[in-house]
C-alpha cells in the first residue's frame, strides 16, 4: 500500500517535472520567435520560416539540421559559418554581436530556431 502511494507519487512527480521543462521551453521558443521578429536587419529579409519572408532562404526544417552551438556561430560569426558552408548567396548574413543581439535574446532565439523541425 505504501509502496504503490511512493511509486504513483514518484510518476507524478515526474510527469509534473516534464510538464514544467516543456512549459519553459514553450515560454523561451515563442521569446525567441519575437526575437527573430524584432533582430535587425531583419531575418525576413533574407529568410522565410512557413513561407512568410524571402524564400532563398528557407529555414523550415532547420533546427534537424543544425546544433544550438552553430546557430549561435552564424548569429555572431556569420562570416566564418558562411566559409564553413560554403554559402555563396549574397547578401552575405550580417554579424549580429551583442549590443544588436543579447545574450539573452540569443538564447531564446535559439531555442526558437531548435524548435523549426519538419
Ligand atoms: C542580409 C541577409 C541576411 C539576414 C538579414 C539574415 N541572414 Fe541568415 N543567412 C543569410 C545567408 C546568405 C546565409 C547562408 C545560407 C544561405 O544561403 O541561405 C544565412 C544562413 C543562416 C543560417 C544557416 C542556414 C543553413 O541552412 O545552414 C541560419 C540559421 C540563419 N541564417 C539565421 C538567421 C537569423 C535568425 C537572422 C535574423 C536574426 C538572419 N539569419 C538574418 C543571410 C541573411
Amino acid at each position: 500500500m505504501t509502496l504503490r502511494l511512493v511509486v504513483a507519487g514518484a510518476a507524478g512527480f515526474i510527469l509534473a517535472m516534464g510538464t514544467a521543462a516543456s512549459a519553459q521551453d514553450a515560454g523561451l521558443i515563442a521569446k525567441g520567435k519575437k526575437v527573430y521578429d524584432a533582430a535587425m536587419p531583419k531575418c525576413k529579409m533574407c529568410h522565410a520560416i512557413g513561407g512568410e519572408g524571402n524564400a532563398k532562404g528557407p529555414l523550415d526544417g532547420i533546427g534537424g539540421k543544425l546544433k544550438a552551438d552553430e546557430f549561435k556561430a552564424w548569429l555572431r560569426t556569420p562570416k566564418e559559418m558562411a566559409t564553413k558552408a560554403k554559402a555563396e548567396r549574397k547578401p552575405p548574413m550580417p554579424v549580429y554581436a551583442k549590443e544588436k543581439l543579447s545574450d539573452e535574446d540569443l538564447q531564446s532565439l535559439t531555442a526558437y530556431l531548435l524548435s523549426l523541425k519538419k
